[in-house]
C-alpha cells in the first residue's frame, strides 16, 4: 500500500505520518508538501531515515510538479491535509486561501483520475457547518447539517468539499470526506490558541484572549483524529462524509485557565482583546455516525491530553524556539499589535 499525505510537514499531516510509519510497517508513506510557513521539516525529523518514508517539496496547486509524482510513484491513496489553515490569516489575506484550498484540491483530484487510485480522503472540518448558539447546548453538528461559513478560511474549505462531492458524483471518484473539530497535541504550530497560550504563559507574556474569551470548542486530540482517518480510508464507504469530535466542548477561557494553571502561572497574564471579526460562537459535533458505522471512539479525554501537549511542549523547546524567533515574529507583531 502506497499513501500519499499532502501537508504531511503541518501539524496534523505529520503526526498522520508518524502515525501511519509506526502502524503500518509495510506501508509506504509519501509526504507532498510546499512547507510554507506552518511547514516544518523538524517534525518529519524523526522519521527522515524510516526507508518507508519519502518526502517531496511540491504545491498542490502546481499541476505539473503533482502529475510527476504521481506518474513516478502510482499511489493508491491520498489523503490531502493540505491547506491554509489559520481563520485569522485567512482574513488578512484571502487569495491563497482559494488558491491552496480550492484550486490544490481540484489538481490532487484530476492527478486522482488521471493516474487511477482506490481512495482520495478530503481532510475537512465542522467549520463548514458555521456555528451554533452558545444558549443551544442541545444543538450538535451532523453530517447533513447545511453548509454555512462565516470566515473565508471555513468557505474555502467547503468550497472543496463540494468539489470533492461533485468529483465523485460525476466522475465516480472514489472519495471520503471527514469533518473534525478543533485538534491540539504535539507539533501545532504557534499561532492557534492551545500552543500560542502555553509559549507565551512559559514566557510570562500576555494571553491574548479574543472578547470575552466565551466561544466554544470542541477539542480533540490529535492522534484521536489519526485513527479516525485510518478507520475511514480502510473501512469508509466511498461517497460518505464523517464527522470527527469526541464531545470535549470547552469555552476559550476554560482553555486557557487550565493551561495557565497546569504552568503554576497567575491568571493575570490573561489579556481580553479585540475580537476576531465574524468569530463563531460555538462549534460541536455529532460523531453517532462514525462511531456506529466503524466502531471509532476518541481515546484520550481533554484532561490527560491537555497535561501530555503541555509536556510535550516543554521537552521540545527547540522545535517551537526555531519557529518563534523566525518570520513568525513578524505576523505575531502584526496581528497582535492592532488587538
Ligand atoms: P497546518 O497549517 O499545520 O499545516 C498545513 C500544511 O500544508 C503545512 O505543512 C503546509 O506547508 C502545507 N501546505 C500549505 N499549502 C500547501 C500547498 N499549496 N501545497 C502543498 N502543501 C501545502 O494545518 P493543520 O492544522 O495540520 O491542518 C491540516 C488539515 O486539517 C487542513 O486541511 C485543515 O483544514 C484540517 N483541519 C484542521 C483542524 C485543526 O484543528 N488544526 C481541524 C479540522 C480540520
Ligand atoms: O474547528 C476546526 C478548526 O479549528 C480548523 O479547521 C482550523 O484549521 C483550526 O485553525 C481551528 O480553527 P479555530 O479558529 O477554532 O482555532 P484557533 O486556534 O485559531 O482559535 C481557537 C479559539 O481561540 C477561537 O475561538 C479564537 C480564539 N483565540 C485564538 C487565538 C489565536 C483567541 O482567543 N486568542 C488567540 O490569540
Amino acid at each position: 500500500m502506497k499513501i500519499i499525505v499532502t501537508g504531511g510537514a503541518g501539524f496534523i499531516g505529520g503526526n498522520f505520518v508518524h502515525y501511519m510509519l509506526n502502524k503500518y510497517k509495510a506501508y509506504d508513506i509519501i509526504c507532498l508538501d510546499a512547507l510554507t510557513y506552518a511547514g516544518n521539516m523538524e517534525t518529519l525529523a524523526p522519521v527522515q531515515n524510516n526507508p518507508k518514508f519519502k518526502f517531496y517539496k511540491a504545491d498542490i496547486t502546481d499541476r505539473l510538479a503533482v502529475y510527476e509524482i504521481f506518474e513516478k510513484e502510482k499511489p493508491d491513496i491520498i489523503v490531502n491535509f493540505a491547506a491554509e489553515s489559520h481563520v485569522d490569516r485567512s482574513i488578512d489575506n484571502p487569495g491563497i486561501f482559494l488558491q491552496t484550498n480550492i484550486i490544490g484540491t481540484g489538481v490532487l483530484m484530476d492527478a486522482c483520475r488521471k493516474y487511477g487510485i482506490t481512495r482520495y480522503h478530503q481532510v475537512s472540518t465542522d467549520e463548514v457547518y458555521g456555528d451554533l448558539p452558545l444558549d443551544r447546548p442541545d444543538l450538535f453538528f451532523t453530517e447533513t447539517t447545511p453548509l454555512h461559513t462565516s470566515s473565508p478560511y471555513s468557505a474555502s474549505k467547503a468550497s472543496a468539499d463540494l468539489l470533492v462531492q461533485a468529483y465523485h458524483r460525476t466522475y465516480k471518484l472514489p472519495v471520503t470526506i471527514s469533518r473534525c473539530s478543533n485538534n491540539y497535541g504535539p507539533y501545532h504550530f504557534p499561532e492557534k490558541l492551545i500552543p500560542l497560550m502555553i509559549i507565551n504563559a512559559l514566557a510570562d507574556k500576555e494571553l491574548p484572549v479574543y472578547g470575552k474569551g466565551e466561544n466554544v470548542r470542541d477539542w480533540l486530540y490529535v492522534e484521536d483524529h489519526c485513527s479516525a482517518i485510518d478507520l475511514i480510508i480502510h473501512e469508509g464507504k466511498v461517497g460518505e462524509v464523517y464527522n470527527i469530535g469526541g464531545h470535549n466542548e470547552k469555552t476559550n477561557l476554560e482553555v486557557v485557565k487550565i493551561i495557565l494553571k497546569e504552568l503554576g502561572k497567575s491568571e493575570d497574564l490573561i489579556k481580553y482583546v479585540t475580537d476576531r471579526p465574524g468569530h463563531d460562537m460555538r462549534y460541536a459535533i455529532d460523531p453517532t455516525k462514525i462511531h456506529h458505522e466503524l466502531g471509532w471512539l476518541p481515546a484520550t479525554k481533554f484532561e490527560d491530553g491537555i497535561k501530555k501537549t503541555i509536556k510535550w511542549y516543554l521537552d521540545n523547546k527547540e522545535w517551537w524556539q526555531h519557529i518563534i524567533n523566525g518570520e513568525y515574529k513578524d505576523y505575531y507583531a502584526k496581528h497582535y499589535s492592532k488587538k
